[in-house]
């Protein structure tokens, strides 16, 4: 890897069939199984809904109370055919996962590209063996997908599989794969901020929670001036992603630090950014993330986090829907307790200003799951 800024990449020109490997026969078999079972799950889940929808309407009528959240969720929970719809969304998660794996054992030759990416310029990855992994990244197995190293293989693959899980998964999931075709969430916020803050132009950017990489490469290409780094709790997934941005060119550094307490001076950065990954944190813990970023932003700094619609801002009856079904059935521990109006009061008491919208649901999208939140602020 050369050790100079990132020349701005086009996407069509990424070649990305190196980066994965070959598909193997049951790699095949398992993807088709997730995109069969979750499309039925899909079509079940509007007739959910609906149904749902009717039995609320109902209620109101007859009773002349406000349809609140409490409500809606009673009767969300009460019906046996949610129930059902929650088994078959979130059951199929483990096909694209086992695909991924099959298809790496398959391929010697990608096992050997992936460990040769890792051992070259190692100054770019930086490991911690002594930081201990936060009990509630742990406890979890979020979505049912794989996350923290238990033995060898996993050690060494286990980035790759969530990587490569993710890619089959759909468009608006992170990945490399997925960006160069147009989808990912933190591209949206790329444009967004470019429209919004047409003079912001970021020297040092920081990627919390990045993975395997699939963050913070988006970000290493759309601002290939910039010096990028990103951190994780995860020695696989930072492993995984170092390889990835070795074969693209980028000059990544990558880190194994806790962004609620990292070690990088104050000020270090002008950008902060992270992709779906306060709704897999803690209340608590998300306060004191937004505090570290607040600490390492530099004055006009900013710091945009990008967030699924749903998560923390649902506003319709099929919205709450999948965000039940993520909280009871997904293994998304921390769902239930995310809520746009707590993350406004701590962003206010970390000092930052939310003026230019930075608070805000930046895209409605068709499909309803694919909407997306920015929890943002700006370094006064
Ligand atoms: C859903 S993934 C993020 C996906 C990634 N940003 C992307 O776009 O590809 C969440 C990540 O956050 C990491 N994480 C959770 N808590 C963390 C913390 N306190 N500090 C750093 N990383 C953390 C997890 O290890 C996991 O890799």
């Amino acid at each position: 890897m050369t050790n100079q800024k990132a020349t701005a990449i086009e996407r069509k020109e990424l070649n990305l069939e190196a980066l994965y490997p070959k598909i193997s026969d049951e790699g095949k078999e398992l993807s088709q199984q997730w995109i069969e079972k979750y499309s039925l799950a899909k079509s079940v889940f509007y007739q959910v809904g609906e149904l749902v929808k009717t039995e609320v309407e109902k209620w109101t009528a007859t009773t002349g109370k406000k349809t609140t959240y409490s409500e809606i969720r009673r009767h969300l929970l009460a019906n046996d055919l949610v129930k059902e719809f929650a088994k078959m969304r979130t059951g199929p998660a483990s096909c694209v996962f086992n695909a991924a794996r099959a298809d790496i054992n398959a391929d010697l030759d990608y096992q050997q590209r992936i460990k040769t990416w890792e051992n070259t310029a190692t100054e770019y990855l930086n490991l911690n063996p002594d930081l201990e992994m936060p009990f509630y990244v742990t406890a979890p197995n979020f979505h049912w997908s794989p996350y923290v190293a238990t033995n060898d293989w996993e050690e060494q693959f286990l980035g790759c599989v969530w990587d490569i899980g993710t890619s089959i998964m759909g468009q608006s999931s992170p990945t490399v794969r997925n960006y160069s075709i147009g989808g990912g969430r933190l591209s949206r916020m790329v444009n967004y901020l470019s429209k919004n803050f047409p003079n912001f132009k970021p020297q040092r950017i920081l990627d919390i929670g990045c993975s395997a990489g699939g963050s913070t490469i988006v970000m290493a290409m759309e601002f290939p001036e910039a010096e990028v780094h990103g951190i994780d709790v995860s020695s696989s997934m930072l492993r995984c992603g170092h390889a990835l941005s070795v074969a693209l060119d980028l000059p990544i550094h990558y880190h194994q630090m806790d962004a609620s307490q990292t070690t990088f001076p104050e000020g270090s950065f002008d950008l902060i950014v992270s992709n779906i990954v306060f709704h897999e944190l803690p209340n608590g813990i998300r306060r004191k993330v937004i505090l570290e970023c607040s600490r390492l932003l530099s004055p006009g700094g900013i710091m945009a986090h990008m967030e699924g619609g749903t998560y923390m801002a649902p506003t319709n009856i099929f919205q709450k829907l999948w965000r039940e079904s993520d909280i009871h059935t997904n293994n998304e521990w921390y769902v239930g307790n995310a809520s746009m109006e707590k993350l406004a009061v701590y962003i206010e008491e970390a000092g930052l200003s939310t003026e230019g919208s930075l608070l805000n649901k930046i895209t409605p999208s068709s499909e309803f799951f694919e909407g997306a939140l920015l929890i943002g602020g700006q370094k006064i």
